[in-house]
């Protein structure tokens, strides 16, 4: 077997990977694996943009208290300052790579509107591309430093001691390597495409979770996962891609098929409440027999305004010209994760998380639109901070492959979509939750311990560890909160509305006070 070794290894090529590589490389050797090619990310297809108070009359406390709202209160508070605060100063040095975000004629910044934020605060690029040119930008320079191994998975993490030194990989022909590294980075993202309606990209089900389980690191709040309300669906009922909320924050609005607005008297803020909201009244009305549009009949110039949503309708043969686009909620964004501090830091000594897969508490309950590529630069650049503070270990190249579990009975990945999909998807309750820990649990029961084990394999063992990871964590919390809705345990709306505008104000009036800090 192969060996390697670099000062940083980080494994998966999404914006918080790669803006963590870009941000190390001066003083690292950094090394990146994705399984597949660079640009299989979820950042590459993030479409609506990225929040910064910048606009003078917005301010960093009002992005602060909508993160906290949207994610109702469930959020570290630190956590959630640092990536309003800090975000202003990474607007400023993705400028300085080279980004150039949407303008107006006058010179000024485009300022998008997204759900539950206060202002319009959303900067984008291309207008609903702007993932892709952000991770166009970083790539460049990242390809250009060579450091980049493609159709790379990683099966294992190396840990001595409570102290990870490093991984074993396989790459696409099903050769093995250990690469030692002092810091080994995990920016996998989340676990979104476990779900069979879902916005990612179709690598994007749980690896970097399972790896950091195997190892022994901690995971918190793996039953917060975000639905999107408004995935394209086509004609087959799959989900074919995003529809931005952006275009909800220009004034289109959700209703069914006879016209009528779904979202009216259901939230204060009606088509822009948060996801989760917004997702369960889709569900519902869908459930009831309804069928679930986004009316953009009022929007001028959408195809100038929305290049990526029109090439998608159009490549799956929607009309955008009738002005109805067939929308349903799927799962979109993991608010948990590997537990982290807000420098990166995971409960295993020289392993660090960061982006989707990392749970430093910034989203809460429910992520606020937009916060995840901001997430990404913020956290990559506290991270790149934590790993130049600390000393490099001597590494000691002598781990023994001593093979890995796999299930000796597994069922399909249609079937393993299907359990999340009726029992932990937009409304959970007991019993269906029940349901699917012991369905995981008689498959994870067939482990057994294989030495040269397939890629498929490993795939199929993380998806159903990380299936009965959230079913479990979704079954011990017995409350509805933001994302997480049990049926069993629902949430009083009008008290839970009162809870949180006097929360609001409460945390308003405790920032107040520190805001010029
Ligand atoms: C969107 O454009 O609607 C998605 C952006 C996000 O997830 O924040």
């Amino acid at each position: 077997m192969k060996t390697r070794k670099t000062d940083v290894l980080i494994i998966g090529s999404g914006l918080s990977g790669l803006m963590t590589a870009e941000l190390l490389s001066l003083q690292k050797n950094v090394m990146i694996f994705t399984k597949k090619r660079l640009e299989d990310s979820n950042s590459y297809l993030a479409q609506g943009g990225i929040a910064a108070a910048v606009q003078e009359k917005d301010a960093w406390y009002d992005h602060f208290l909508d993160t906290l709202q949207a994610g109702c209160f469930h959020n570290e508070t630190a956590a959630a300052r640092q990536l309003v605060t800090d975000g202003l100063e990474m607007i400023q040095k993705l400028v300085g790579l080279g980004v150039q975000f949407d303008r107006q004629p006058d010179g000024t910044y485009q300022y998008g509107k997204e759900g539950a934020h206060s202002h319009a605060r959303i900067l984008h690029i291309g207008g609903d591309s702007t993932g892709k040119h952000l991770i166009d930008t970083v790539k460049k320079r990242i390809i250009e430093k060579n450091l980049v191994v493609e159709g790379e998975t990683v099966l294992k993490l190396i840990v001595k001691n409570n102290r990870c030194i490093g991984v074993w990989s396989m790459d696409e022909l099903g050769e093995m390597t250990a690469t030692y590294a002092s810091a080994v980075i995990l920016a996998t993202g989340g676990l979104s495409g476990l779900y069979p309606l879902n916005s990612n990209a179709s690598t994007i089900t749980g690896d970097g979770l399972a790896l950091a389980y195997d190892a022994g690191a901690e995971l918190t709040d793996l039953e917060f996962i975000q639905f999107h309300p408004t995935l394209l669906v086509n004609d087959d009922g799959k989900s074919v891609g995003l529809v931005t909320e952006a275009i909800r924050g220009e004034g289109a609005a959700l209703v069914d098929e006879s016209g009528n607005r779904l979202m009216k008297n259901e939230h204060p803020l009606e088509d822009l409440a948060p996801r989760d909201v917004v997702s369960r009244v889709l569900y519902r009305a869908q459930m009831a027999g309804k069928e679930t549009f986004l009316d953009i009949r009022n929007i001028n110039d959408f195809q100038k305004r929305f290049p990526t949503v029109t090439r998608l309708c159009a490549k799956n043969r929607v009309s955008i010209e009738k002005g109805l686009i067939p929308v349903a909620p799927g799962a979109h964004f993991t608010m948990g994760g590997v537990g982290t501090d807000v420098g990166g830091r995971t409960s295993i000594t020289g392993l660090y998380a960061v982006g989707e897969v990392a749970n430093t508490g910034v989203h809460g309950a429910n992520r606020l639109a937009s916060n995840s590529l901001l997430e990404g630069v913020v956290f990559a650049n506290r991270l790149a901070q934590t790993v130049r503070s600390e000393t490099d270990v001597e590494l000691t190249l002598e781990a023994e492959w001593e093979g890995i579990e796999v299930l000796a009975d597994s069922p399909t990945f249609e079937e393993i979509r299907e359990i999340m999909n009726n029992h932990i998807g937009i409304e959970r309750d007991e019993r269906g939750l029940n349901q699917a820990v012991r369905w995981f649990e008689r498959y994870l029961n067939t482990t057994v311990i294989h030495e040269f084990p397939s890629l498929e394999d490993i795939k199929k063992r993380n998806q159903i560890l990380v299936g009965w990871l959230v079913a479990g964590s979704a079954l011990q919390r017995t409350e509805s909160r933001g994302s997480h809705y049990r049926t069993d345990h629902p949430y009083q709306r009008e008290k839970w509305q009162q809870r949180r505008v006097k929360r609001r104000k409460e945390c308003y009036e405790s920032v107040e006070s520190t805001a010029g800090a």
